[in-house]
């Protein structure tokens, strides 16, 4: 393809996206079955180049419809990806310079814009001026940074953990914390046995007494407590870990301490819910991802570290096919990290905090926020549902409790009521788990959705109950 030939499908392209962002015609999820897609497609590459026409024609007939669309107005599941028009322009020029981002003198522009956005982000969400930022691709990747980081503070990168099965290094997480710590604590090399579920008070947050004494416990049969990682947010109910207070318990007994708040992160751009970090200045590092509610396309994590040095320690290495002339003076991110190859991420936050400004993000937030007050008000009032967590930020825990059903048949009652609403279409939620309650999650975080979407949605829930309660009385 010409560049000239390029210029006119990109423009056809850009056609497609413009109306793509607008259409509501899609079903949020559809109703493809597995293999579906695979069937439709060859089972070779072709030998010989298509024409961009049949490629596109074959994106817009095969893909598209069988596509789940998370940035439909009707996407209440998981937590938002929301994306934007000024992210998704920084993403075709960041595909189009196609920069590896490894170290200042492969990206001059791109390693010192990082370091600028990163220090606007930590000054818009609050953070300590001390915290330095670098990005991560997801919240999974921030947190098994920080935990290989914590595990070289024990020196285990010249000996291995195989030489400290005595004196197990050990790593503290609430009952509610994310899978992803699971999956840092063994690919880390931990060993998941080593992973130490804290258990939670009502509000499903971390209960730091039973921390302390979990640490404690550990010091006595000699182990080596390595780090706790807190949530502010957690999948399930976006409950809040008390940060201070955890924060004080791992500077008393010298632990790493990691914030995740991979979702609720962005909602201390409001200065009304910071106090949700009280604290994060006692955390060794925070993750937040701006590719959940900041508008911002996946992937782009924000890390943030009190002390640099550290990441180096773990991470860095300077073989000499990477060696450059500046490296003495400047930050080369692909050693603050995993990946020796890094994107150009920094570019769709720049478009994103320009664009929209803080006070963008923050009316979108206030927005959402009080869509997700509403509905929660909605519920409270309603004689045939009930929330099951009350919640400060976008999501809402919700389930079903008529009066004509008992409360063994809720879980199956709920599962099903949440299938039907699905299948219409319009909007898709998700469920979770608490204190094996059933419970349906309503995430409201989605750039396009309005008063109206979520209108849609609470009166689905409403009829389809009632469809399922006159299905039982024929
Ligand atoms: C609290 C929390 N931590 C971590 C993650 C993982 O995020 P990522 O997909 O960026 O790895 C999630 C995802 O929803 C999350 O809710």
């Amino acid at each position: 393809m010409t560049p000239d030939e390029f210029r006119i499908h990109a423009h056809e392209l850009v056609d497609w996206m413009a109306d793509y962002m607008s259409a509501t015609e899609y079903k949020v999820v559809p109703p493809t079955k597995p293999g579906d897609v695979r069937r439709l497609l060859p089972g070779r590459a072709p030998e010989s180049g298509e024409s961009f026409q049949t490629i596109f024609e074959d994106f817009r007939k095969l893909i598209v419809p069988n596509m789940t669309h998370w940035n439909h107005p009707g996407w209440f599941a998981y937590f938002p990806a929301n994306n934007s028009p000024p992210s998704i322009l920084a993403e075709m020029l960041t595909a189009t310079l196609g920069a590896q981002c490894m170290s200042w003198q492969t990206s001059p522009a791109a390693t010192e814009l990082e370091e600028v956005v990163m220090a606007w982000l930590a000054d818009a969400c609050g953070l300590p001026t001390t915290f330095r930022g670098v990005i991560q691709d997801t919240a999974s990747t921030a947190t098994l940074v920080a935990l290989i980081t914590a595990r070289e503070l024990h020196s285990a990168g010249q000996i291995g953990l195989s030489g400290k099965t005595e004196k197990a290094l050990r790593i503290y997480a609430s009952d509610q914390a994310h899978s992803s710590i699971d999956k840092a604590v063994k690919i880390a090399g931990f060993g998941l046995a080593n992973l130490v579920r804290v258990p939670t008070d009502s509000d499903f947050a971390m209960d730091p007494i039973a921390l302390r004494s979990a640490i404690l416990a550990d010091l006595a049969a000699g182990h080596t407590p390595c780090a706790v990682c807190a949530t502010v947010g957690t999948t399930s109910s976006t409950a809040i870990d008390p940060i201070r207070k955890i924060g004080e318990i791992c500077q008393e007994f010298e632990v790493w301490f990691h914030v995740d708040a991979a979702y609720a992160g962005t909602a201390t751009i409001l200065p009304e819910l910071r106090w949700v970090i009280d604290g994060v200045e006692l955390a060794d590092s925070y993750v937040f991802n701006p590719h959940k509610w900041m508008l911002t396309n996946f992937d782009c994590t924000a890390y943030f570290v009190k002390d640099p040095s550290s990441l180096l320690a773990a991470f860095e290495l300077t073989p000499e096919y990477l060696r450059t002339t500046y490296d003495a003076e400047v930050p080369n991110f692909r050693d603050w990290g995993i990946q020796l190859g890094r994107r150009f991420r920094a570019l769709k936050l720049w478009f994103v905090l320009r664009s929209y400004g803080v006070e963008g993000i923050q009316a979108m937030l206030r927005e959402h926020l009080q869509m997700a007050s509403t509905l929660r008000e909605k519920v409270r009032l309603s004689r045939d549902f009930e929330l099951v967590t009350v919640g400060v930020f976008g999501l809402v825990c919700l389930r079903a409790n008529p009066e004509w059903a008992q409360e063994s048949e809720l879980n199956a009652l709920n599962q099903e009521l949440m299938a039907a609403v699905n299948a219409e279409g319009h909007s898709y939620m998700t469920h979770t788990r608490l204190r094996d309650v059933y419970t349906i999650r309503v995430s409201i975080g989605q750039w396009r959705t309005r008063e109206e979407h979520v209108d849609v949605l609470w009166e689905s829930l409403n009829r389809s109950l009632q469809n399922l309660s006159a299905g039982r009385s024929t």
